[in-house]
């Protein structure tokens, strides 16, 4: 078994690998002999697919631990909102276990869940998620179990704290995302603390985010706060990019 925890970033290497073949096939054509307008079309074709390859490598680079470790850093922000004495605690989208596994580090008489659909289209697995809490410490206390976002299988009110990061815009089983995030708020007992990370600046995926918070406080939630990640944690101006992490923002609140 390995002895070191396995935590992906969130960009897919084989969306990368494609990328990359695609730029180098447009690149290998402007060496073919076909005519010359051919070979450079082959090359301007090729530089879009060598920006987005840019982009992915980068942010990969960035997210990781031997990069600039974002990702880890925005798990910790995320730990940091989430108050004290926290004993039932849900993660849903929980990826490779990264945000739950230090979760239960920090707090350590939780018990927790964390919940993915680990479709075939992501590389993170339950196993992954088990092997890294086993590794961590903390299998003891962390329950790792295959759901969709959309239809959790828990009662109303079974958890303390739900945290989320990066999830609700991924839930394909739902065109409305309001109504993902509120199945997230049913399984919040009252009281309880709530902190989600997601892409809520998009208008297209979330609607208008005031209008997503005004529905939820309708649904009697408070002490929202609300904060674009860029305003906790400075990042380089690629990660800012609209299609990486800027419209990344922070929702928490108390039900
Ligand atoms: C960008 S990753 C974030 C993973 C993790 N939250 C983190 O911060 O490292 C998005 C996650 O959403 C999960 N996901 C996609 N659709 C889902 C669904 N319908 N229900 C639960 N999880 C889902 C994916 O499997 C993936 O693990």
């Amino acid at each position: 078994m390995n002895t070191k925890p396995n935590y992906q970033t969130w960009i897919r290497m084989n969306k990368l690998l494609i990328f990359l073949c695609l730029s180098l096939l447009l690149l290998l054509g402007t060496l073919f002999p076909i005519p010359v307008y051919l070979r450079v079309l082959s090359g301007v074709l090729s530089l879009p697919f060598l920006y987005i390859a840019f982009i992915l490598s980068y942010s990969i680079y960035q997210f990781s631990a031997f990069g600039g470790n974002y990702q880890s850093r925005i798990h910790d922000l995320i730990v940091s909102k989430v108050d004290g004495g926290a004993e039932k605690i849900l993660d849903i989208g929980t990826g490779s276990g990264s945000l739950i596994i230090k979760l239960a580090k920090h707090f350590p008489s939780s018990t927790l869940t964390g919940i993915d659909y680990w479709g075939e289209n992501w590389e993170y697995s339950k196993v992954q998620c088990e092997q890294n809490a086993e590794i961590e410490g903390v299998s003891n206390r962390i329950h790792f179990l295959k759901a969709s976002a959309s239809k959790l299988p828990f009662q109303d009110a079974a958890f303390d704290v739900v945290v989320s990061c990066l999830t609700f815009h991924e839930v394909k089983d739902s065109t409305d995302k309001t109504a993902v995030i509120k199945e997230a708020l049913r399984c919040l007992k009252p009281g309880g603390d709530f902190v989600f990370m997601d892409l809520f600046q998009d208008e297209k995926t979330f609607g208008d985010v005031n209008e997503l918070i005004a529905s939820l406080m309708k649904d009697g939630v408070s002490d929202i706060e609300s904060y674009t990640l860029a305003e906790y944690i400075p990042m380089p101006s690629i990660l800012l990019n609209k299609k990486v992490l800027g419209h990344g923002m922070i929702i928490s609140g108390r039900k």
